[in-house]
């Protein structure tokens, strides 16, 4: 089918929702062919997190690849993607253990892996990813590179609620009163944006981030929450023309990213 055409490409892993939806139309405007696959990958999960509960809804997420003019869906079982025997693993060194890295070990690799064996099999024009996953995105763009694979990554702008909370299939797992305190979370990226623009220290933004967002709460854990330099994903300690504004936070027993980015 898709012979000699531009094959877009969205990997997803399912519980679709607005943040997916923006890839698949972006993916529809700028090729001939759009694939999505969705794939809940159990080796970028570490045995105490959600995949067992990973919010799973086949049919509806069908019926919205349609709406969305997706032309080609890819679902693979488990069993097939990693077949008894399977031990080879793809590792982007350093940027994998930054941010969520340090908090999620090897929760990279596996999405590493998972994403060049997705890519080998589609083998797309174009791969399409979210903002919100800006790390994932890098890491991405990284293993591209430094294998070769030809492929043209796209980065989306992160979609969000009208509240301004990043989409996630996550968002789910949120009771009403922990999905209101998870406002927070953008607020304290917005406040921290003005002040790097008005010239705030990198040190002092990421304190004033912390602090909001620790003021909430239902708020059980700050992972990371910080300014840090896009390309290593290293803390910026002076002023820097592009900032990567990032946290990941528990709310209840939730985990939670988001990022923004200012470019002065
Ligand atoms: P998943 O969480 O399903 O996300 C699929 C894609 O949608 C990712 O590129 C993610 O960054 C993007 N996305 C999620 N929320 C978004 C939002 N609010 N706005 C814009 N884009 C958003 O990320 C994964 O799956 C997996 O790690 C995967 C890449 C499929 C590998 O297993």
């Amino acid at each position: 089918m898709a012979k000699g055409k531009s094959v877009g490409f969205v990997p997803t892993m399912g519980s679709l929702h607005e943040g997916h939806r923006f890839l698949f139309k972006t993916a529809r405007e700028e090729n001939e062919v759009v694939v999505a696959s969705i794939f809940v990958n159990p080796t970028q999960f570490a045995p105490n997190e959600d995949f067992n509960n990973y919010p799973r809804d086949f049919e509806n997420d069908v019926r919205k690849l349609e709406e969305a003019g997706v032309d080609i869906l890819f679902a693979p079982e488990a069993f097939s993607m990693y077949p008894e025997g399977f031990t080879t693993a793809v590792k982007v060194k350093g940027l994998s253990d930054k941010l969520c890295g340090a908090f999620r070990p090897g929760h990279f690799d596996g999405v590493a892996t998972v994403v060049c064996k997705l890519f080998n099999l589609v083998m797309p024009t174009r791969a399409y990813f979210g903002q919100k996953d800006f790390q994932q995105s890098q890491v991405i763009r990284c293993m591209i590179k430094d294998l070769n694979l030809g492929i043209e990554c796209i980065v989306c702008s992160t979609v969000r609620d009208l509240d301004g909370l990043a989409m996630s299939s996550r968002n789910s797992y949120l009771s009403n009163a922990e999905r209101q305190a998870a406002t927070v979370i953008f607020k304290s990226l917005q406040v921290a944006a003005a002040m790097i623009k008005n010239g705030t220290a990198p040190l002092d933004v990421a304190r004033n981030i912390r602090s909001e967002i620790e003021a909430e709460p239902l708020v059980t854990e700050v992972q990371y929450a910080g300014v840090y330099n896009p390309e290593t994903l290293e803390d910026w300690t002076a002023d820097a023309k592009t900032n990567l504004l990032a946290v990941a936070v528990k709310i209840g027993n939730t985990r939670l990213i988001d990022n923004v980015i200012v470019e002065l």
